[in-house]
């Protein structure tokens, strides 16, 4: 495992995303800097695209503390790392540029930036697509419109996968044209309109042909320089997950999921970084929430479901949409623990909880018996909650929102980050315990404040 001189980490999200891994990437990146500040730190994109939203916060040019969300850069560009796209991205030149942009004026970026040139480009007709066919199923999926199931259909098929390799070269036009024309039944349902294939690839080209020209210097081999200019030199690399492992394409809540895989075994096999060498980190919200359709076995509609939402400002960054809030559902992380390989355990949000009766589900009633397993089909089945926590973080009943940045509450914050999880709430560290001994896998962190402070293990 980790050389203590290299911080080699794969963050991971253990149920339906927004688990707060662009929060904890950051907090890596700090800790990169201040173990050996001489090195070299690449942030890497593994899979999935603009359908992610990080949100972070950082120190402007002006000293200022900044909120920055990205969709398609990955988050190292506040904290100026390095940065990288893999193959197995679904690669939006548009927005990608324009964050890059947004970056250097905000955040003065000016790192290395690596694009893989086997990754495929991602166009305006797949979010046409996909928005067409969200407006006109009967079984939606409540995508994100971001062209995300439109592209991966594409990758799949092969001839209509338009690599970066292909978007920079010369050959882009007739490249573009002869996709369009595999895709011509498609383009005149949902994307046409009164237009000809001609005006929509020249839209197109003259869209794009400025934002390539200024990508090409970025493409990469880029199994070869993570290995050989990273792992090899000793320097820093941190992959970045987006989604979560019950989204995934194969292991997640078919079919209410999205087109990639996000487990963190494909970050290795797509970027060719040893398992062995990196260690996964599964973070979980304390509290379950997904956005879009499709079941949550532990959703909470009820005053809970309510509080939470509301305290842990559960909107989506890339949607605006308001996410479903569940209770624990310790049944769906320990598979996912079990997916992804993980290493140990953060838990994000035990401050937006606390004050809050949590009760956990620790087994499933289907086809009348106890279950310890997730079934393909949750629509039968039945949450058992067999623990309850409750736990005061602040020692006070605070007024109106609990998360206001009061100085009582950053004093006992810098007080937990100084004791670390011994120091807790008796009932969060009995939580803790519990949860390690069920999962089989640590909890190393606990989330404690909206701007990412840990609470680590001393
Ligand atoms: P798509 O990835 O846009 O096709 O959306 C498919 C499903 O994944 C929908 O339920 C989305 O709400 C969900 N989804 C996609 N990306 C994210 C994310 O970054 N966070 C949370 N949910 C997501
Ligand atoms: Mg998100």
């Amino acid at each position: 495992m980790n050389n203590t001189k290299q911080v080699l980490e794969c963050y991971v999200g253990l149920q339906w995303g927004d688990e707060g891994k662009g929060r904890l990437v950051d907090n890596s990146i700090e800790r990169a800097k201040l173990i050996n500040p001489e090195k070299r730190i690449v942030v890497v994109r593994f899979q999935g695209g603009p359908n992610a939203g990080h949100t972070i916060y950082g120190t402007n040019l002006k000293g200022e503390l900044a909120k920055f969300v990205t969709h398609a850069a990955p988050s190292g560009i506040v904290g100026n790392t390095d940065i990288a796209i893999g193959p197995d991205v679904a690669f939006d030149p548009e927005k990608f540029k324009r964050e890059i942009d947004q970056g250097r004026e905000l955040f003065g970026y000016n790192g290395r930036i690596m694009i893989s040139e086997r990754v495929g480009i991602l166009f305006d007709y797949h979010r046409k697509i996909d928005g067409w066919r969200e407006d006109n199923s009967e079984r939606k999926i409540g995508t994100t419109r971001n062209g995300i199931g439109a592209f991966y259909e594409d990758n799949a098929r092969r001839q209509t996968r338009i690599t970066f390799r292909d978007y920079i070269s010369d050959r882009f036009h007739d490249r573009l044209m002869a996709v369009l024309k595999l895709k011509l039944d498609e383009l005149l349902t949902c994307v046409l309109e009164d237009r000809t294939l001609d005006n929509l690839c020249q839209e197109l080209i003259s869209v794009h042909d400025p934002i390539r020209k200024e990508l090409t210097q970025f493409s990469e081999r880029l199994e070869y320089r993570l290995f050989e200019d990273y792992l090899n030199q000793g320097n820093h690399i941190i992959i970045e997950g987006a989604q979560g492992t019950m989204l995934d394409v194969n292991m997640g809540t078919i079919p209410d999921i999205t087109s990639s895989h996000l487990l963190a075994p494909n970050a290795f096999s797509s970027l060719g970084l040893p398992r062995t060498m990196v260690k996964v980190i599964g973070v979980e919200k304390i509290y379950p929430t997904r956005v879009g359709e499709g079941i949550m076995p532990t959703e909470a509609k009820d005053e809970f479901g309510e509080i939470v939402a509301k305290i842990g400002d559960e909107i989506g960054a890339t949607t605006g949409r308001k996410r479903r809030v569940g209770y624990p559902d310790w049944l769906i992380v320990k598979r996912s623990v079990l997916l992804n390989t993980c290493n140990e355990i953060i838990v994000t949000r035990a401050d937006v909880v606390q004050g809050l009766n949590l009760k956990v589900c620790t087994d499933y009633r289907f086809d009348g018996r106890t279950l310890r397993e997730v079934p393909l089909d949750l629509s039968s089945v039945v949450p058992i909650y067999t623990s309850n926590y409750w736990w005061d973080l602040w020692g006070t009943e605070v007024e109106g929102n609990p998360l206001h940045l009061n100085q009582k509450i950053e004093d006992a914050r810098a007080h937990y980050v100084e004791t670390g999880i011994k120091g807790l709430p008796n009932d969060l560290i009995r939580y803790i315990a519990d949860h390690d001994r069920y999962m089989g896998c640590p909890i190393t962190g606990v989330g404690i404040s909206p701007k990412g402070e840990i609470v680590s293990r001393k």
